[in-house]
C-alpha cells in the first residue's frame, strides 16, 4: 500500500519535510511517494495526502482508494474537473487546527473592537488620546459557518459577551447563539450583524456571497472577516463598499489568487487588513495520526472517517 504526497507548493520545503518526517515516524514500514520526484509507475499509488494537487493527476492513478485533504477545506481537491468521483475525499477535523482558527477570528474582533489600529497609530505619533468604547454586550457578531470552526468561534466570542448570531445550511443549537439558516434568512442574519466573520466552506452556492447585496444588508460601517476562502468575496463589491462607508473595516486572510499579488489593491487599502493564509494551518503532529488511521483503513477496506459528501462540497 503506497501513499504519495501531492502540494502546490514545494513538498520538501521545511513543512512539507515535517509531513514526511511525522508518517515515516510513525509508520516506520510505510511507502511514502513524494509527487512528483519519486511517484514511481501511477499504478503503484493506493492513496494520497494533498493540498491542490495538479488537475487530471488523481485520474491518472487507476488503483487510488483515497484522497486525504492536509486541510480542513476541500475545495482543492474537487476544483479538478477531471476527479475521479468514486474516490472518496476524507478531510482533516482537528482540534488543534479548529483552535488556531477561532483564535484568529477572536483576536481579529477584539483587535477591531478595542481600536488596535488607532492606538497604534497613535503611539506611533506620541499620541495620548483614550477614546470611549463599546461594551461587548452591544456589538453583534455573525459567524457564516457554524461547522466546527464556526461553532467554536461563536461561542468563544459568546464567552466574551459580544452578541452573537450564526447562519448555516440547516438549523444549528448552540447555547447563547441565535441560529439563522438557509437562504431565507440570510438577509435577517446580514441585517443584525455588525460584524460578520466567513467560515464557510467554498462551494458553488457560497462562492460570491460575501457581494455589494450583503454588505448592503449589514448594518452601515459593518465590518468583514474573511478566514474561509477568497473566493467567499467579490473583491470589487468589497472596495466599493469600504468606499462608501457602507462598510468600514475588512480583515482577510484569504485571497483568490495566492500568495496575494504584490499589486492588489487589497494590499494597501487603508480599510483593509491582510495576513498571509495563516489563521490556521494542519499541525503534523496532532493530525498524522488520523491520516495514518485513514490510510490503514483503505488498505483494510475498513469505514473511512471525515468522508466529505461530494455532492455538499464538504
Ligand atoms: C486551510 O485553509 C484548510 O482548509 O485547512
Amino acid at each position: 500500500m503506497t501513499l504519495m504526497f501531492v502540494t502546490s507548493w514545494n513538498p520538501n520545503g521545511e513543512y512539507g519535510r515535517a509531513w514526511q518526517q511525522r508518517l515515516r515516524d510513525r509508520d516506520p514500514g510505510i511507502d511514502l511517494r513524494v509527487y512528483p520526484d519519486t511517484m514511481g509507475a501511477p499504478e503503484d499509488i493506493d492513496a494520497c495526502l494533498v493540498w491542490a494537487p495538479p488537475g487530471g493527476l488523481m485520474a491518472s492513478l487507476p488503483n487510488l482508494k483515497v484522497v486525504m485533504s492536509l486541510g480542513m477545506g476541500v475545495d482543492h481537491i474537487f476544483r479538478d474537473a477531471q476527479y475521479p468521483a468514486e474516490v472518496p475525499v476524507c478531510r482533516v477535523v482537528d482540534d488543534d487546527l479548529i483552535e488556531r482558527m477561532s483564535e484568529w477570528c477572536v483576536h481579529s474582533v477584539l483587535h477591531y473592537h478595542r481600536d488596535g489600529d488607532k492606538y497604534d497609530a497613535d503611539q506611533a505619533n506620541c499620541v495620548w488620546n483614550p477614546m470611549p468604547h463599546m461594551h461587548a454586550t452591544e456589538r453583534r457578531v455573525g459567524v457564516m459557518g457554524l461547522g466546527a470552526i464556526g461553532a467554536d468561534t461563536a461561542l468563544k466570542l459568546r464567552a466574551l459577551n459580544f452578541d452573537v448570531a450564526g447562519w448555516s445550511r440547516s438549523p444549528k443549537d448552540l447555547p447563547g447563539i441565535e441560529s439563522f439558516h438557509g437562504d431565507d434568512q440570510m438577509g435577517a442574519f446580514l441585517g443584525r450583524s455588525d460584524y460578520v466573520i466567513c467560515l464557510l466552506p467554498l462551494t458553488p452556492e457560497t462562492e460570491d456571497v460575501l457581494n455589494a447585496r450583503a454588505f448592503d444588508a449589514m448594518p452601515k460601517g459593518g465590518v468583514v472577516f474573511n478566514a474561509a476562502r477568497g473566493a467567499h468575496v467579490v473583491d470589487g463589491d468589497l472596495i466599493a463598499a469600504l468606499g462608501s462607508g457602507q462598510l468600514s473595516y475588512a480583515k482577510l486572510d484569504v485571497f483568490r489568487e495566492e500568495p496575494l499579488p504584490e499589486d492588489h489593491p487589497f494590499w494597501r487599502h487603508p480599510k483593509i487588513r491582510v495576513t498571509p493564509h495563516n489563521a490556521g494551518i494542519t499541525n503534523p503532529d496532532t493530525a498524522v495520526e488520523q491520516i495514518l488511521d485513514n490510510y490503514h483503513r483503505a488498505r483494510d477496506g475498513q469505514p473511512l472517517n471525515n468522508v466529505v459528501d461530494p455532492a455538499r462540497g464538504y
